[in-house]
């Protein structure tokens, strides 16, 4: 049976991390590529030389061409420049804009039916750009950030009641930015028992603030770059998703065509992802606050996409 093969553009802390995850649970043969051709190399290699101890039974190559990357299944694209301590994410639109189309671009190339998962910010803007330059299929281009925000979410759930971060199901959709996020505590429960059996008003609001401004908080921890062992598994339970076909339900962000009355930019929503990549797009009973908020976010997002060369 022919391996599946995983392209990740960006070997830095993300981009390897991911290709780590993904080794370890043996989804894909994986090519790491960056415009640091010795990065991709050695990152590679050194996960490689812990095939042994892992079981991996692929390979992991890594290099600065994409002829590397024909024939992928998915591509995920973390080149770019992380937030630097006082940065918003909106702030790296230029930069980053032209670094992701360029690697889309290229990946498209060598792989036409490659389903992209976009990871670099501002994320909702760059997946929304990559779709409306390349006019990729929009099941095929996928924002990571409702898988990132909802495992922050339900892990902090999990601090406060004491109860394991796999009884709790949480959901964030809307924008990936600290203003735009919407953490849906009104549909949260832990194994089917409401949230609010367990926590006031007030808990669940000051839970939904830190989700909002978790990225934030590990910049500042971190003080040298951004979060990394998080989005790597988000990433990851994506790219599960995709490659087994589990039709599982991940907010991700994509492109409105219409749903929840949206359209011309990416949002996070809840879909199913499966082989085809977003396979359906669930649109939920909002209340008027949060279609507020959806409304507030995809003008955040147009504007910023009105700054991309498009
Ligand atoms: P990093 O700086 O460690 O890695 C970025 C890599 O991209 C570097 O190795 C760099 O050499 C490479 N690169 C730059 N230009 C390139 C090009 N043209 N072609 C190929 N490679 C290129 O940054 P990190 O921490 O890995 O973050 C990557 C991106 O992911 C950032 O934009 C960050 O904000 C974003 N991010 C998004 C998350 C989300 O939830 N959507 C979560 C975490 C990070
Ligand atoms: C995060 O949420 C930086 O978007 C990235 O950690």
């Amino acid at each position: 049976m022919r391996r599946y093969k995983v392209s990740i553009i960006g070997s830095g802390m993300v981009g390897s991390t991911t290709a780590q995850c993904i080794v370890q649970k043996d989804l894909a043969n994986v090519v790491l590529i960056d415009i640091k051709e010795g990065i991709a190399q050695g990152k590679a290699l050194d996960i490689w030389e812990a095939s042994p101890l892992n079981g991996f039974q692929g390979y992991i190559k890594g290099g600065s061409d994409y002829a590397l990357t024909a024939d992928s299944d998915v591509a995920v694209i973390t080149a770019g420049i992380p937030r630097k301590p006082g940065m918003k994410r909106e702030d790296l639109i230029g930069i980053n804009g032209d670094i992701v189309i360029g690697a889309a671009q290229k990946i498209l190339e060598y792989s036409p039916e490659a389903i992209i998962i976009v990871v670099t910010n501002p994320v909702d803007t760059l997946t929304y750009g990559v779709y409306k330059k390349l006019k990729i299929p929009r099941n095929r281009i996928i924002g990571m950030s409702g898988m990132l925000d909802s495992s922050r979410l339900r892990s902090f759930i999990a601090m406060e009641v004491g109860i394991s971060p796999q009884n709790i199901t949480a959901m964030v959709i809307g924008a990936h930015t600290e203003s735009n996020m919407i953490p849906l505590l009104r549909l949260a429960n832990i194994n089917g028992v409401p949230l609010n059996k367990f926590l006031g008003q007030d808990k669940m609001e000051e839970l939904a603030k830190r989700t909002r401004l978790a990225g934030a908080e590990i910049v500042g921890l971190l003080q040298t770059g951004s979060a990394y062992y998080a989005p790597a598994m988000a990433i990851t339970e994506m790219v599960e998703a995709i490659l087994r076909d589990k039709k599982v339900i991940i907010p991700c962000s994509v492109c409105l065509e219409g749903e929840y009355g949206l359209k011309d930019c990416a949002l996070c929503i809840p879909v199913v992802l499966g082989r085809e990549g977003v396979e359906k797009i669930i649109e939920l009973d909002l209340t008027p606050e949060e279609v507020r908020w959806m409304n507030e976010g995809a003008k955040v997002i147009k504007e910023m996409i009105g700054c991309m060369k498009i």
